[in-house]
């Protein structure tokens, strides 16, 4: 049983492949297969980003431990899928072309939004080794809350590039409510109480 725990965020990070391969065997990638693929691959990019940051909340409010050790997996997992996104959109639909790519990205805000969120989780895929954490130290958490910038810039990038913004929005809905979930409610609680008095002192001017 812990075997096949262990493996779960292996199963869910190779089961988007596996779609795609059945896809491709099947004759199912559509009469556009670039255009499915790219759109495949951002949605499995972002899905697998948001699962990530879903783990500390989900150990936080559920007492879930184990998901913690999925974090790093699923961040990786979702890092690979981004990375062939990329390589499809510069690949297969650019043809390598690196003048036109850097057209499209000084000219299109959504390649805009999605090449800053890509160029984000470069150095947390780099520095998510257990050698890097201890090298950097309490920097290591500060530089890895950056992949909450990277998922708003794949957010921004997924409602730029979408003729219906429902979906896209729903992701960000989700973003923030994984983003207030981090904080432990008593904690906000008392950060909350701990600004309001500062505030009336300052605003009484009765601070020391
Ligand atoms: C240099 C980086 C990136 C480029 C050039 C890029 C480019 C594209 C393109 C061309 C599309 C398809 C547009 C269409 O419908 O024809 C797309 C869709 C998408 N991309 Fe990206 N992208 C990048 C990075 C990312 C990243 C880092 C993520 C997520 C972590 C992401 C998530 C998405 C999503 C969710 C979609 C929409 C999928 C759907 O329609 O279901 N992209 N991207």
């Amino acid at each position: 049983m812990a075997t096949f725990i262990r493996f779960i965020p292996h199963l869910i990070g190779l089961l988007p492949l596996a779609l795609l391969i059945g896809d491709a065997l099947g004759n199912r990638l559509t009469a556009n297969p670039i255009q499915y693929l790219t759109q495949r691959t951002g949605w499995f990019a972002l899905a697998l980003l948001l699962a990530t940051l879903a783990c500390t909340p989900l150990n936080r409010w559920l007492g879930w431990k184990i998901v913690m050790r999925w974090r790093k997996p699923l961040g990786l997992y979702s890092f690979g899928y981004a990375g062939l996104h990329l390589a499809i959109f510069a690949m297969l639909d650019y043809g390598f072309d690196v003048t036109l790519i850097a057209q499209a990205i000084l000219e299109k805000r959504y390649i805009i939004a999605g090449f800053l969120a890509f160029l984000l989780l470069v150095p947390l895929a780099i520095t998510s080794t257990t050698g890097w954490q201890r090298r950097l130290k309490h920097w290591w958490r500060r530089l890895h809350r950056l992949v909450y910038v990277a998922a708003a810039l794949a957010v921004a990038h997924y409602l730029w590039l979408s003729k219906d913004p429902r979906p896209a929005l729903v992701a960000g809905g989700l973003l923030a409510i994984l983003l207030l979930a981090r904080f432990p409610a008593r904690q906000s609680w008392q950060r909350m109480v701990k600004w309001r008095y500062e505030r009336t002192e300052r605003q009484t001017g009765t601070r020391r």
